[in-house]
């Protein structure tokens, strides 16, 4: 009888020998909680797609960050549904909309907090689009000047981070130009570098009321057959400034994570968007899967990935879950 002498087995027979020799590992500080606010109060409406994630007006919102602080949760990405929504998308850097009121809230009640918010227009404008539309088309030049002017007002208020997603062209150096010329230099950019033109992004639509009124946003954000793309698109983030790079959605693009990381060795963010959070959900409410191990399977996967940053609607679960593990 020859016997195997290499025997992988022997480092997984039990609890203490597979904690020890574990590659990778899921942790509080990986997390960002994404969160959506909504003018008026008292309002916690849940968004039908997505079981467990609100529309919180600002006195919702701010107790239920008082569950973020609690958990240690250390970050938390705001996007903001406003009253009203027009052309141009002027709620999304207007001196008193509902994102920068939200960060005021957030950075008096939980100085520590760390505050990140998504710069776009799409939740602000009535046609939904992420830009100045003419022609039935998106145009790029002058929806910088409006992402210029949203996320400085989202500095101005007090985001500790900004986070552009609207994948217009040279997005990442005007909001840096911007920022470093009006003393903001030392506040970072997240950019949604690798996004792509996803169906994934359904429910948050539903959250956001984003739903594009005519045609899709294919002529903004990344083919979903592209790989090499990413690079390029990447590449360009990061000569224009960008300190973390991003690649959204998470699952059907774990080989983008992968070469981003490998060809960067930047700090990389991965989005794990509604759908892959609706899904999830969906599954685990019939009892089909079994919803912490299942979602722990998959941020233990970013991680492996090459993930740094987890943004996450689970980030809540996860951190009551790494909690009870202790
Ligand atoms: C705004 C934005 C979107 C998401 C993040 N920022 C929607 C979109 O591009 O249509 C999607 C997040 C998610 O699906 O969870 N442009």
């Amino acid at each position: 009888m020859t016997y195997p002498i290499r025997r992988p087995r022997r480092l997984r027979s039990s609890e203490n020998i597979r904690n020890m020799v574990r590659e990778n590992q899921v942790s509080l500080s990986d997390l960002i909680y994404p969160m959506f606010v909504c003018e008026g109060k008292g309002i916690k409406s849940e968004v039908t797609s997505m079981p467990g994630v609100y529309n919180l007006s600002l006195d919702k919102f701010a107790a239920e960050l008082a569950g973020v602080v609690e958990l240690k949760v250390p970050a938390v990405l705001l996007f903001g549904v406003p009253a009203a929504k027009d052309f141009e998308g002027t709620g999304a850097y207007a001196e008193d909309g509902i994102v920068q009121k939200a960060i005021k809230t957030a950075k008096a009640a939980y100085p520590g907090l760390y505050v990140i918010t998504d710069v776009c227009l799409c939740e602000y404008t009535d046609h939904g689009h992420c830009g100045i539309v003419k022609d039935g088309d998106v145009l790029n030049d002058p929806t910088l000047q409006l992402l210029i002017k949203t996320a400085v007002s989202h500095a101005k208020a007090g985001a500790d981070m900004v986070a552009p997603s609207d994948m217009m062209d040279g997005r990442v150096g005007a909001i840096r130009d911007a920022f470093d010329e009006d003393g903001f230099e030392h506040i970072p950019i997240m950019a949604y570098s690798a996004k792509y033109a996803s169906a994934f992004y359904g429910p948050f639509r539903d959250a956001a009321g984003s739903t594009p009124q005519f045609g899709d946003r294919r002529s903004y954000q990344m083919d979903p057959a592209n790989g090499d793309e990413a690079l390029m698109e990447t590449a360009l983030d990061i000569e224009e400034g960008a300190d973390i790079i991003m690649v959204k959605p998470g699952l059907a693009y774990m080989d983008i994570l992968r070469r981003l990381k490998d060809e960067f060795r930047l700090p990389t963010a991965v989005y794990n968007v509604s759908g892959e959070y609706s899904m999830v959900k969906a599954a685990a409410a019939n009892g089909w899967v079994d919803e912490k191990r299942i979602v722990m399977e998959i941020m233990n996967g970013f991680k492996r990935a090459g993930a740094d940053l987890i943004l996450t609607y689970h980030a809540l679960d996860v951190a009551r879950w790494l909690k009870e593990e202790k």
